[in-house]
């Protein structure tokens, strides 16, 4: 069975729910305290074992280049004047050299259509895919335990989340069958059913081990919902041919492409920092007194 060596960060989505934030800086690029959202998407894939990141970027995603890249007058001016920790910090962040590759969607065609892109990049081995809007927080983090699923089952493997059963029609939504591992076996994939129609309430979330054959398959697909080439009508085909097992996560998710997640997950990563943590409660403490909503 071939290791997952290499992620795919699909970073070329337009963001209009942050505009007009997104006009010029990538919505992965907005912090959640003090580290862009992709630093914590790029700390779960590494903590996975992941040795190759793959950015598939855009028009004005330069910046997340550059945050990948050495910084060398920020490193020499932080040496001379002896901020070692700060040093420090960026040299645990840095990628090896040759260890992150950059490719362009040059159109926003959809998310499979940027899983496509960085085809050659991942040659033909399995790969992970990290939604890099996605902060997936938990002990053991999310890609790392599907790791572990996939060597047990090999094939495919996604996360998935239970869903308000009467929200199915929101998501991809998986059929449950034998336990393996530290998850289960999918039975089948059906986009957005109805309550009634629905398989489980296990939706499809944003992490992914899929094997190479769905370049093929991507090379070929028609656009589907929001007019756009989707990943999971590509998944669909692929599981006509090969098996895919899900890990159920149970730990927090913050939807950092909407604005209530990327608020959510600011508080809650500012509540684990012992450094800030009573401040920030105090503080929420008395704008929530205080604040009202404008008129
Ligand atoms: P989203 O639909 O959540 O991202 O796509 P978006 O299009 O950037 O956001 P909104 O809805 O306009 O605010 C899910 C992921 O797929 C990537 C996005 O960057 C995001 O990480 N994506 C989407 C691409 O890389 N290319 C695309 O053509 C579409």
């Amino acid at each position: 069975m071939k290791k997952v060596r290499k992620a795919v960060f699909p970073v070329a989505g337009l963001g209009t729910r942050f505009l007009p934030a997104t006009k010029a800086i990538p919505k992965e690029m907005l912090t959640v305290v003090d580290r862009p959202v992709i630093q914590y998407v790029v700390d779960e894939a590494q903590e996975a074992g992941i040795d190759h990141l793959i950015f598939v970027t855009g028009r004005n995603k330069g910046v997340i280049e550059d945050y990948f890249d050495i910084q060398v007058e920020l490193s020499n001016t932080l040496a001379e004047r002896g901020k070692t920790a700060e040093l420090q910090l960026l040299d645990d962040l840095q990628p090896k050299p040759g260890t992150a590759s950059f490719t362009r969607q040059q159109a926003p065609l959809g998310l499979g259509h940027a899983i496509w892109c960085a085809r050659d990049l991942v040659g033909n081995e399995p790969f992970a895919i990290l939604l890099p809007d996605m902060i997936m927080q938990a002990e053991k983090g999310c890609l790392a335990e599907m790791v572990a699923l996939y060597e047990k089952t090999g094939g495919n493997v996604i996360s998935v989340e239970e869903c308000d059963p009467q929200e199915t029609n929101k998501y991809g939504i998986v059929g449950k069958g034998g336990d393996v591992g530290n998850g289960f076996r999918i039975t089948g994939m059906v986009e957005k059913p109805k309550p009634e129609d629905a398989p489980s309430n296990y939706s499809i979330s944003g992490r992914y081990i899929l094997q190479p054959e769905i370049f093929d398959i991507l090379a070929t697909q028609e656009k589907g919902a929001g007019n756009e080439i989707q990943l999971t009508d590509g998944m669909l085909k692929l599981a006509e041919s090969q098996d895919f097992a899900a890990y159920p996560f149970t730990g927090r998710t913050f939807d950092c492409g909407s604005k209530e997640g990327f608020i959510e997950a600011n508080v809650a990563f500012a509540l684990y920092r012992p450094d800030i943590r009573d401040k920030v409660i105090g503080n929420m403490e008395r704008l929530m007194q205080t604040v009202k909503p404008a008129e």
